[in-house]
């Protein structure tokens, strides 16, 4: 598609603009690398798959830059830019919040868009997915789902889990991918970060794989 000289200058101008309808920024501005997803809560069309994402201590925007965004370009790759939604946790993600086993405010928040994505789109598959402190945002989420809600997930990835080896909620096991590298002291109950625990880009195509399997897309 070419577009006219004039629409392209006034592009970067109208992506600032908070007036700019949902539909034409989900349309033409659409940018899955970007640190700050909001898919759901401003209203975009929905979508085939969306993807609740809570990003790790410290990082920037609602999803961060390390994990979140290469797994939605995974998932992007696989079943189309179009057919993927993706809903960032505002939390704040600090330090003392991963020390205190998560943002209590932040699971009941997640807890609340996991159920809103299934309100708002009753045909969407929902994936709950967070890397580092955000899986435990995920675990907190889960145990306060309705069984209906619980049942209706249809799927769970977290990246670098400091609660590995427990439940996610009453998630069944089988929708449940936690994916921890061996040397990633984090998944060990340790409060030490070593690379091992930074580099779950490289996991994104197998999480999507994953994700889009169990969404039957
Ligand atoms: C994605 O964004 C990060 C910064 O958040 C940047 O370093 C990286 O180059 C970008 N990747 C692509 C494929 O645009
Ligand atoms: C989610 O939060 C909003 C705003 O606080 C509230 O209106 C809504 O009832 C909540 N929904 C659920 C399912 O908890
Ligand atoms: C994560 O938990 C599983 C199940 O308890 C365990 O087998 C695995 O060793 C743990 N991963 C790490 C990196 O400790």
């Amino acid at each position: 598609m070419q577009l006219p000289l004039a629409i392209i200058t006034i592009l970067p101008l109208a992506a600032a603009s908070p007036l700019l309808p949902s539909i034409l920024r989900s349309l033409f501005l659409r940018d899955l690398n970007s640190t700050t997803q909001n898919d759901l809560v401003d209203g975009s069309p929905c979508k085939e798959l969306t993807v609740i994402f809570a990003r790790g201590t410290d990082s920037p925007g609602n999803v961060g830059s390390s994990t979140g965004p290469p797994f939605f370009e995974a998932i992007a790759a696989l079943i189309g830019t179009d057919n993927i939604a993706v809903q960032g946790l505002d939390y704040p993600a600090t330090i003392i919040g991963f020390l205190e086993g998560g943002d209590t405010a932040g699971g009941t928040l997640m807890a609340n868009l996991t159920t809103r994505a299934m309100t708002q789109c009753p045909d969407t598959k929902v994936v709950v997915s967070g890397y580092s402190q955000g899986g435990q945002e995920v675990h907190m989420a889960a145990k306060q789902l309705s069984p209906a809600v619980a049942a209706q997930v249809s799927s769970v990835v977290i990246f670098g889990d400091p609660d590995n080896g427990t439940a996610v909620g009453t998630i069944d096991p089988s929708k449940v991918l936690i994916i921890c590298h061996s040397d990633d002291y984090i998944c060990k109950g340790s409060i030490i970060v070593d690379a091992d625990h930074l580099n779950y880009a490289n996991d994104a195509g197998t999480a999507a794989a994953f994700v889009v399997k169990a969404a039957g897309l």
